[in-house]
Order: C-alpha cells, then structure tokens, then sequence
C-alpha cells in the first residue's frame, strides 16, 4: 500500500511536470493546476487516501506527497512566468521598427494649378476686404445677360458663344445656359444686398468654342465688384495695380486702354509691362514684341446695371473686373496651351 502509493506519487509528479512543459498559454495553465492541484485534482485524491494507512506510513507518505505538491507548485509558477516573458517577447516583435529597412513612399495628391492660382489670385482680393462668393454654372438668361445690359437680339450677344440648356419654356425660347462668365453674379449678389459691396467671385464658365493653343470650351474666371458711394475709376485702378504687383511682382507698371463691355461704362482692358523681356525684345514669345501683356477686362459699373438690381444709381456708383486665372497661370508658369489645364495629363500637374 505505502509502495504503490508512493508510486502513485511519483507517477503522477511525472506525468504532471511532463505536461507542464508543453503548456503555452495561461488557461492550459490554470486548467492544468485544477486537474493536478485543484480540490478534486489527482494529487489532492491521492493525500486524502492517506487517512486509510497507518500512522507511521502516513507520515512518510504525506511527506511525499506534500513534497510532490510544493514540487508541482514550484513547477508552475516557473512555468507560468516563462509563459508571460514569451507572451511579451512576442508582442515586443511585432512592435520592433527596423530603422535600416528604406522608407515605403506615400503617393499624394496635390492641388490643380487652376486651384492653385484661384486661390493666389482670390488672397490678394482678400488681403484687400473683399469677400469671396460663389454662384451657379447653369445660369438664366436673365442674369447671364438681361440685368447686364445685354438684352435679345443685341449685337453684344455675339462677343460670347453661348452653350445653351436643352429646356423650352412656355413663351418657346431657351431661357438656360451654361454661364459664359462669372459677371451674372454681380446682378445676383447686387438683388440680395445693399451697398457697400466689395466681393470677388471664382468659378467655372463655359463657351461654344472650338479649341485651340488660347481657346478653351471650359475654363475660370475670378469676377470683381465693389460697390459703395463715391466710388471712382481712381478705385478700380488702385485695386487692380495693386493686384498686378501681387502677382506679378512689385515692380510692374500696368496700362489701361479703352474696351467695350455691355455692362460697364467706361469700360477698359487692362495689361501689365512684359516681365519676361520688360518691353526690350521685339520678338518676345510672352508679349509678342509689343512689351504689354493684357490680362483682364474692368470697368465702371452700368448705371443701367445698378437701376436693374434696384439700386439708387445717382447716389452709388462701383467698378468690376473680370479675369482668367488660366491665362494668368500661363504667363507666370509660361504655359504654351491651355488645352494643358483640363487633358489630365500627370507629366504636366506634377509640375506645379
Ligand atoms: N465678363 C467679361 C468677359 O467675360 C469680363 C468683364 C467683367 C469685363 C467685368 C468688365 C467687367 O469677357
């Protein structure tokens, strides 16, 4: 009886720390502690067994199996503790940054140049207290050219080819357009408030065009307007020379000539001094030899405008400009072809 208890102690001690050593994670552990050292575990059966032997053999045997118990405790806390360095060791792997590997290039995106040159363009303004606001791209007849003074069947109608929206309304005409130029805003924004208005308005237009190096069916303009009481060509003059040398760098010179438009009066064309030859080089690819590059229309507010929004046009007066962020990029990045900005070719909007 003492023997083969004794053996049972023994064979279960090895049986048990066998195990042991193939357990990996805590719940195997702790199972493992329940099936060897739990209250109904192998071991505990064994030590309540001795209660039948006789004391002298007890003795000896509980010294066995209490010496197995410390054993198998011993043992598991041992075990359990190479168990969590394991565990962090692994995760410590996963996390470890090998500074020697290269770095993988992250692909970004970047701003269009029309984007880019909008947002130059419209700072200046800013940077001058005017606000930006935006308008719609299909646009009514009415504002695109009635308020401006464009009424039907005006020669002026002709300056802008117009792409029109396949809708007849009741009176049998087509009173919908792709706008031709961001100017009908100046009649929205003049409907929905009173003076004083100093606002810039950027945005998409539309022509009927055929294509080529100038000439786009599709592209920008950034509009102008300030309106107040006692405002004077001598305003619009400043803002724009001011605007140029923003731009175009503080020591251009700029010139005004005399342009028709509709819906200003007088109205004007304004060029700054060639940058690239300063007027020296006859044969000059950017001003064509002439030393003056024009780069957008302006003018004084129609008096005819002003009524037709209805405001007081005795007493406020105000000049507007419109111009083209394209041609503006063109020269500055000196752009050849237009047709460049919108034919998404990578090789040309990397560069900007
Ligand atoms: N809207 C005109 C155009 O597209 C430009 C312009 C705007 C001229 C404002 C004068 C005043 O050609």
């Amino acid at each position: 009886m003492t023997q083969s208890t004794a053996q049972s102690i023994e064979d279960l001690t090895q049986t048990a720390l066998g195990e042991l050593a193939l357990l990996d994670n805590s719940d195997a552990l702790e199972q493992w502690r329940v099936r060897y050292l739990g209250r109904r575990g192998g071991l505990t059966s064994i030590l309540r067994g001795l209660s039948q032997l006789d004391i002298d053999q007890r003795r000896e045997v509980g010294a066995l199996g209490n010496r197995a118990k410390s054993t198998l405790e011993e043992e598991l806390e041992k075990r359990s503790q190479e168990v969590s360095q394991a565990r962090l060791a692994q995760v410590a792997d996963l996390e470890r940054i090998d500074v020697t590997l290269p770095g993988r290039p992250v692909a970004t995106g970047r701003l269009h140049p029309t984007t880019q040159v909008v947002r130059e363009i419209t700072d200046a303004f800013v940077a001058m207290g005017f606000s930006i606001v935006e308008g719609p791209e299909v646009e009514w007849d009415h504002y695109n050219f009635e308020m401006l003074n464009i009424p039907q069947g005006h020669p002026a109608r002709d300056m802008w080819n117009t792409l029109w929206v396949d809708y007849v309304n009741e009176e049998g005409q087509r009173p919908m357009l792709l706008r031709t130029h961001t100017s009908p805003m100046q009649a929205r924004v003049m409907e929905s408030m009173q003076p004083p208005v100093r606002l810039v308005v950027p945005g998409k237009v539309y022509r009927y065009e055929a294509t080529d190096a100038t000439h786009e069916w599709h592209f920008h303009q950034v509009e102008g307007l300030a309106v107040d009481e006692g405002i004077t060509f001598a305003d619009l003059k400043g803002t724009l020379y001011e605007f140029a040398r923003q731009i175009f760098g503080a020591r251009r010179q700029v010139r005004f000539r005399c342009d028709y438009f509709p819906f200003v009066e007088p109205g004007v064309d304004m060029s700054i001094d060639c940058f690239s030859c300063e007027g020296t080089d006859s044969s000059c690819r950017i001003c064509r030899g002439s030393g003056w590059i024009e780069i957008l229309g302006a003018g004084m507010v129609h008096p005819y405008v002003l009524r037709a929004v209805g405001y007081d046009s005795e007493k406020y007066t105000g000049f507007a400009f419109g111009l083209g962020p394209e041609r503006i990029a063109m020269l500055k990045y000196g752009i050849d072809d237009i047709r460049h900005f919108y034919s998404n070719d990578l090789r040309f909007l990397r560069q900007f």
